[in-house]
């Protein structure tokens, strides 16, 4: 049975977890494998809205596995929470369907405080981060100064690994940050109730998913954040802290390359990004506006109004050499709806010099001047169709449009925030 990858292929937040929640009828088990609390997946299952931060957004479907792989970072109240939150909506009835990496770092309270310091720190140079301890967890993973998930659930290790890591934490608290140092006790005692409620989904993800391989399950890989914001092929230092692309989907949960099948980019009709950075076709009149009203583009984890712009084929074609995607689903067409004329930015002008294929580094990404392709758009609502034909030409023209200028074809079409708002082209999960 296939393994499909889903992955952000912009700045963030282009619908992934509606996605996600859709393709679970035809998958078995649904990964997270990097990023954490940082990211927000919304799901509109049944007329509900929720939001989820950690667990992969396969949960509301009972009978399938949702694993957290060891990439991801975890904040044992986040996950806590998130856990009680998705009870209480009737699902994850059994245990048995969440599972735990033991090797997932975990956020401790001195990560959020150094994310925050450093932010103010930077005044007005700052990455807008999440302010969830990402950056700060991810760096002590990679000092090997990181709290794993099998330390936190065994109260002899975590006492353990706190001695060793705290006296450099607290020096770096204290006379770095001018924050206040932490007490070791106090860790212990904050993580011990959510530890205990944890510990009985920790297990060894990887054996796992092995094992369901095995058993001719299929998998879906959940990425979170976007390819632009991934740390080696982003827009650094305006990033976030892990590898967003496919490929770490093999290494965030512990499956050889071998495993996947199918690389799926998940890409809005427009462009949004949430945070500080360079953002080419970033619109800041009334246009701009429009779209973040029509598309409801405020932050699912800050609440924050998403910057917005036109479509970015650039950006759209570097998410496709760094995922090695096999197909694409598009998100929010709906929202382009009366927007007339549509932009396409086809290449960036920098310095007099044209850029079409790759996303250049920051310094010089900043003076790009977008390139446009101007096309008709549409008036009609898009709403309740449900299949290819019955969309307006112009819509179809502006798909076909993206699809040549990315290169690959589009596998499927999201038309609104509901799970059923899906037009299927081709499913990966049928090949
Ligand atoms: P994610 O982080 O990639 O999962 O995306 P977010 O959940 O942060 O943001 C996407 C937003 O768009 C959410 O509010 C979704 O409910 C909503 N959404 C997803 N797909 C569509 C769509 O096709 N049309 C519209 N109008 N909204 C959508
Ligand atoms: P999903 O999975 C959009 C952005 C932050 C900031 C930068 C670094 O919902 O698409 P961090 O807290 O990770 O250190 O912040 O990355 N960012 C996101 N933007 N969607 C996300 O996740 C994001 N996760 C992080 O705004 O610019
Ligand atoms: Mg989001």
């Amino acid at each position: 049975m296939p393994n499909v990858v889903i992955t952000g292929t912009q700045w963030g937040d282009e619908g992934k977890g509606k996605i996600v929640d859709s393709l679970t009828s035809s998958a078995d088990v649904i990964v997270r494998f990097q990023g954490g609390a940082n990211a927000g997946h919304t799901l509109v299952v049944n007329g509900r809205r929720f939001v989820l931060h950690l667990i992969p957004s396969g949960v509301c479907h009972a009978g399938k596995v949702c694993v957290v792989g060891g990439g991801v970072v975890i904040d044992p109240l986040e996950l806590v929470t998130e856990i009680d939150q998705v009870k209480g909506f009737g699902y994850l009835v059994n245990d048995a369907e969440l599972i735990v990496s033991e090797q997932a770092h975990v956020i401790l309270p001195y990560h959020k405080t150094i994310d925050a310091a450093r932010e103010r720190g930077l005044g007005g140079k700052k990455i807008g981060t999440t302010g969830r301890g990402i950056g700060p967890c991810y760096e002590d993973k990679v000092a090997r100064r990181g709290i794993r998930m099998c330390d936190l659930v065994d109260p002899d290790a975590l006492r353990a690994r706190l001695e060793d890591v705290l006296p450099e934490k607290n020096l770096y608290l204290e006379r770095v940050l001018g924050e206040k140092p932490v007490d070791l006790d106090a860790i212990v005692e904050q993580v011990r109730e959510p530890a205990q409620r944890i510990k009985p989904y920790v297990a060894n993800a990887s054996r796992y998913l092995a094992e369901a391989r095995r058993q001719g399950k299929s998998i879906l890989f959940e990425g979170a954040q976007g390819s632009l914001l991934d740390v080696d092929h982003g827009t650094y230092p305006f990033v976030t802290s892990s590898n967003t692309v496919a490929g770490n989907a093999c290494v965030g949960s512990g499956i050889g390359p071998t495993a996947i099948d199918e690389v799926i980019g998940i890409c809005k009709a427009y462009t949004t990004r949430v945070g500080a950075g360079p953002f080419p076709t970033e619109l800041e009149d009334s246009v701009g506006e429009a779209l973040r009203s029509r598309g409801d583009e405020f932050g699912a984890t800050t609440g924050r109004a998403r910057r917005c712009g036109w479509f970015d084929a650039v950006v759209a074609r570097h998410a496709m050499r760094t995922n090695g995607l096999t197909g694409l689903i598009i998100t929010k067409l709906d929202v382009l709806s009366g927007l007339d004329p549509l932009k396409i930015c086809v290449g960036y002008r920098i310095d007099g010099n044209d850029h079409v294929d790759t996303v250049p580094p920051t310094r010089l990404l900043e003076r790009a001047e977008p390139v446009y392709e101007t096309v008709p758009g549409w008036t009609e609502s898009l709403s309740g169709l449900n299949r290819l034909d019955q969309l307006p030409g112009a819509a179809r023209h502006y798909l076909d449009r993206l699809a040549e200028l990315v290169g690959t074809e589009i596998v499927m079409l999201s038309l609104g925030p509901k799970r059923e708002e899906l037009i299927e082209i081709r499913n990966p999960f049928r090949r």
